[in-house]
């Protein structure tokens, strides 16, 4: 289960929230105790990993304390958090403290410059800072970290934001996986709010590329996480590369996923606007049974609504107009 819990970003990402977002009161935006009520629910139901995102969810008071109410809901195995690392330094030792079991850092390039312009003012230093950190601090009990690129033609992207990039675009995040042990994954953009303005490379390309580059690169059949990715080795790389093919490598048929948006929406799908309002069974009053017994009720009906296969190659037909901080990706 995914679990957004803020729309609120401290970036401004070209492809997510340009513009910002428009803020939700928080009075409509469930608890920490509600989370981990409905997390206790999907423990019941089977979930045995949540995965934390946002927004940004470490700009989310709280945060690390829900991250340790989820570690202590019984039959939850693993909680993991997506964040976009600019506030990873200073949260770093709660998360470990909370007892976090993995952390992805989405990082589009490593220019500073176009890292700026495409995230509306973020320091990539910052974010730097915290991946050393978290690979330093974790070296005891190493728990992955993991890095997130959307796939972009970087040099158009660039372009179209005024800002001088000469870079080798993708590629150079490569380096990450040859320096340290993190394993970095390319992600198709998906025609999800201002992603719908962007084009994603083709992984398939960006393969071929990678094939000819590094003539021993080989398919990593071992398991990364609990997410879709495809991952191969690079001989003499510390960290695998991984693949997010969400458009052309369509991996519904494996998709096991559930999403909670902020406001308590449970989402069977990304692309589907289908699910079940836990929000309102959670506020509705009642006894604490009757009211677990509606939630439990509730996430089975979300559950079992899975449809087959997202739609995104005929957006036409998505019925999803939230954007992507709502959702949580
Ligand atoms: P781990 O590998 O266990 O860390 O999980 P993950 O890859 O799902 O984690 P993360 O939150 O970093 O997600 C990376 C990207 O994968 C995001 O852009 C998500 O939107 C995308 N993603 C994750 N699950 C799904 C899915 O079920 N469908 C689609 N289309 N995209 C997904
Ligand atoms: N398509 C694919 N990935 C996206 N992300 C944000 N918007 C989109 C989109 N439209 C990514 C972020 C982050 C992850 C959670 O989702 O860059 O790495
Ligand atoms: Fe924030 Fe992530 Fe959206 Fe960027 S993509 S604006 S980091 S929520």
């Amino acid at each position: 289960m995914r679990i957004s819990i803020t729309d609120r970003c401290n970036l401004r990402c070209r492809y997510c929230m340009p513009d910002g977002v428009k803020c939700v009161p928080m009075s409509q935006i469930l608890t920490l105790e509600e989370y981990a009520r409905i997390a206790t629910c999907g423990a019941l139901l089977g979930i045995r990993k949540i995965k934390v995102t946002g927004g940004e969810p470490l700009v989310r008071l709280g945060c690390c304390d829900l991250v340790r109410m989820l570690k202590e809901t019984r039959g939850i195995e693993k909680v993991t958090i997506t964040t976009n690392g600019i506030l990873l330094e200073q949260y770093l030792g709660q998360l470990a403290a909370a007892g976090i079991d993995g952390i992805n850092i989405s990082l589009d390039t490593l220019d500073p410059g176009l890292y700026q312009a495409l995230t509306g003012g973020g320091s990539l230093l910052a974010v730097l800072k915290g991946l050393e950190q978290a690979l330093q601090l974790f070296q005891g009990k190493p728990i992955p970290v993991k890095i997130n690129a959307v796939s972009l033609e970087l040099k158009a992207v660039a372009e179209g934001l005024g800002c001088g990039y000469d870079g080798p675009g993708w590629p150079e995040l490569l380096k990450l996986a040859r320096d340290y042990p993190v394993d970095v994954r390319f992600i198709e953009m998906m025609p999800i709010g201002y992603g719908k303005q962007y084009r994603s490379l083709s992984h398939k390309e960006v393969l071929a590329k990678l094939q000819e580059q590094y003539p021993g690169l080989e398919k990593d059949g071992r398991s990364h996480g609990n997410g879709p990715a495809i991952y191969y080795r690079i001989p003499g790389f510390k960290g695998s590369i991984g693949f997010i093919s969400a458009i052309h490598g369509k991996f519904c048929g494996g998709c096991n996923r559930i999403r909670l948006t902020s406001q308590g929406y449970l989402k069977s799908c990304l692309c589907y606007e289908d699910g079940k309002d836990l929000r309102a069974v959670l506020r509705e009053g009642g006894t604490k049974e009757e009211t677990d017994r509606k939630l439990l009720e509730a996430m089975k009906q979300a559950i079992w609504a899975k449809p087959m296969a997202h739609c995104f190659e005929h957006p036409e037909q998505m019925t999803e107009n939230k954007d992507m901080m709502k959702i949580g990706g």
